[in-house]
């Protein structure tokens, strides 16, 4: 029997692949105790318990916030890091140079180094995990080896973990993927905790032919929760190819008429550009008897059905949405979702055992405790710029909480998708809305979308930067090839659904955004659902298909027809200079671009 075994507790799975590999792992990582993670409820209040006593929790006051807690990690471990993300495929031109590559042979050393006893003081837990609902069709399973407590309590609101999923592994009809993940802060005997345990160095690495992730040094968010952008997007971004499908960084919308028509959408913008607000969305005044229904805020599996239609999955459980911002009036509906059983990570502490951020409420608290655990007030703030609640702080929310989930949200077989939309933060050039001609124009709008930095990742904030289809850290193979599948995927549909592409970002000459935004983006989404049912009109532009001021139902609200022109004004000297902005990016990519991006490009220079 192997040291491993004798310090493991029951396994709750009979496979013995995965019983070998917990052995080799913990045998590599030298941890002080296995914890096969069950999934209950009961475990789940164990563990909040754990980390409350170690000082990474603390309760909130359960009479304002019922079953949450909050979260303070430390200052160097605030966001996902894309400068130490690392997809390690066999060749270098597999990763592409929007990737960062190194020889797999060699990281497996370095990971080795790194990996080796890495957990010793801490609890290995084995975490077993479903994206998707459990039995879908659509699903995909993964097990995350971790010594952090606090990624296992995330990861039960963020995907179907424990029991049913053993159950599944044992069945042996679905590839397990493999994730291994330590903070990388091992503890010498008697050595005391820190609340936040890390490591400086971070490595976050994938390996896209064994379906394998390995995560060092971190436990923030998309870092640490490797259900979410390591698997769900990285790694299945290659199955999803290999197997003619897609895994997208989309919301999942359903719009409901009065008539009761639903239609679905499924949305790309970048990290922190209200993905989450547009996906739970209450239509303003003037859209008496609509409704939108909200099936995921940050990830798309898709996929077409036997008669060729796309049909989607959000393969989350939960929200791990940006907190600043997040307000009663901006997004009431995730207010309410958040307002139990949730965890804050990196927001502020108010004195009465409640959380704040900038933005939740018009009137700051008189003082708190700001994310770094200093006192704050806004006098301290005024004096010294200091911010309560980092702006890339999360809540960490069920789904099933969320008063608009969608009746279907976990449907097996996914809900239909009739229009993508994709969008970025833009302070000019790019209008309100457009549609594109055709699919292969929507992917070259897709491809070619660029957006502001957020707060989301590490470095300079407010910078446009290409960001295709808002894949561009997400996607786990070569940029040009992405782009092939996305041209190929049409072939297996009966009806492609239309693309679109939207910006609320806009500003006029004044620097004020020219568009108000939030619920008013029902507006545009009306316009796209009548146009994706082909009843709405349009005229035709250089850069494709834009409403006219009579086409958007104004009931409700008044905004002039200037305002409108401007916000729709397409710009021919801008646009100029935003295709050069393209070309830097098709030059990167230019061997494996799909010959009807190239074609497209030369049509819209020609047009403009
Ligand atoms: C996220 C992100 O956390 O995109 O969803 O950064
Ligand atoms: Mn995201």
């Amino acid at each position: 029997m192997s040291a491993s075994t004798q310090i493991s507790a029951q396994p709750l799975s009979q496979n013995t692949h995965l019983l070998t590999w917990v052995d080799k792992i913990a045998a590599l990582t030298k941890p002080d105790a296995i914890h096969w993670v069950d999934g209950s409820q009961e475990e789940y209040d164990r563990l909040c318990g754990q980390l409350v006593e170690g000082g990474t929790f603390t309760r909130l006051n359960q009479d304002l916030w019922p079953g949450c807690f909050y979260a303070r990690s430390d200052a160097s471990d605030v966001a996902r890091v894309e400068d130490r993300t690392f997809i390690c495929s066999l060749s270098k031109d597999g990763a592409g140079p929007t990737n960062n590559w190194v020889n797999p042979y060699e990281m497996r050393k370095k990971l080795k180094e790194l990996f080796n006893g890495c957990m010793r003081g801490r609890t290995m837990y084995v975490l077993a995990y479903s994206m998707g609902p459990i039995g879908s069709p659509m699903s995909q399973l993964g097990v995350q080896l971790t010594d952090s407590a606090y990624a296992v309590v995330n990861m039960r609101i963020m995907a179907r973990i424990g029991m049913p999923v053993f159950a599944e592994i044992d069945k042996g009809e679905k590839r397990v993927v493999p994730c291994v993940h330590s903070v990388g802060a091992p503890l010498e005997s008697g050595q005391k905790d820190v609340p936040w345990p890390c490591n400086q160095e971070k490595y976050i690495v994938h390996f896209p032919e064994t379906r394998e992730i390995w995560s060092y040094g971190s436990g923030y968010g998309g870092n640490a929760l490797l259900g979410k952008k390591c698997f769900a997007l990285r790694i299945a971004s290659n199955i999803a190819r290999d197997e003619g499908w897609m895994a997208e960084h989309m919301l999942i919308l359903g719009v409901e008429s009065p008539e009761g028509e639903k239609t679905y959408v499924a949305a790309a913008f970048p990290s922190a550009c209200g993905k989450t607000n547009f996906a739970m969305l209450i239509p303003p005044a003037g859209f008496d008897g609509w409704k939108v229904w909200t099936v995921g805020d940050d990830i798309a599996w898709i996929k077409p059905d036997a008669s060729g239609r796309l049909r989607a999955i959000n393969p989350e459980a939960g929200f791990f949405g940006v907190a600043p911002g997040t307000s009663r009036r901006t997004n009431p509906n995730a207010m309410d979702t958040l307002a139990r059983n949730s965890i804050f990570t990196n927001v502020a502490l108010t004195p009465e055992g409640g959380v704040w951020w900038e933005g939740m409420t018009d009137e700051p608290p008189a003082e708190c405790t700001d994310w770094q655990g200093n006192l704050w007030t806004p006098e301290i703030s005024k004096q010294t710029g200091a911010k309560a609640a980092h702006p890339n702080s999360r809540f960490t929310a069920p789904a099933s909480q969320c008063p608009t989930i969608d009746p279907a949200w976990q449907e097996p077989e996914g809900v239909p998708i009739s229009a993508f939309i994709f969008g970025g933060r833009r302070p000019t050039t790019m209008p309100l809305v457009y549609q594109a001609f055709n699919w292969s124009a929507g992917v070259y709008t897709g491809a070619t979308m660029g957006s502001e930095t957020t707060a989301a990742i590490t470095g300079t904030v407010g910078r446009v930067r290409r960001d295709p289809m808002a894949m561009l850290p997400f996607c786990g193979y070569h940029m040009g090839d992405y782009f092939r599948h996305w041209i190929k995927m049409a072939r297996n549909l009966s009806e492609t659904p239309r693309i679109f592409h939207v910006n609320w970002f806009r500003k006029g000459p004044d620097g004020e955004f020219l568009w108000p935004g939030y619920s008013e983006n029902m507006r545009v989404l009306k316009w796209i659902v009548d146009r994706a049912h082909g009843r709405a009109l349009g005229r035709e532009t250089p850069i494709g298909w834009m409403p006219r001021y009579e086409d958007i139902h104004w009931n409700g609200l008044y905004f002039s027809k200037e305002t409108f022109d401007e916000l729709q004004k397409f710009d021919s000297a801008a646009w100029k200079q935003e295709v050069l902005g393209h070309e830097e990016l098709f030059i990167e990519l230019h061997d494996h671009l799909p010959s009807e991006l190239v074609y497209e490009r030369e049509l819209l220079i020609c047009r403009i």
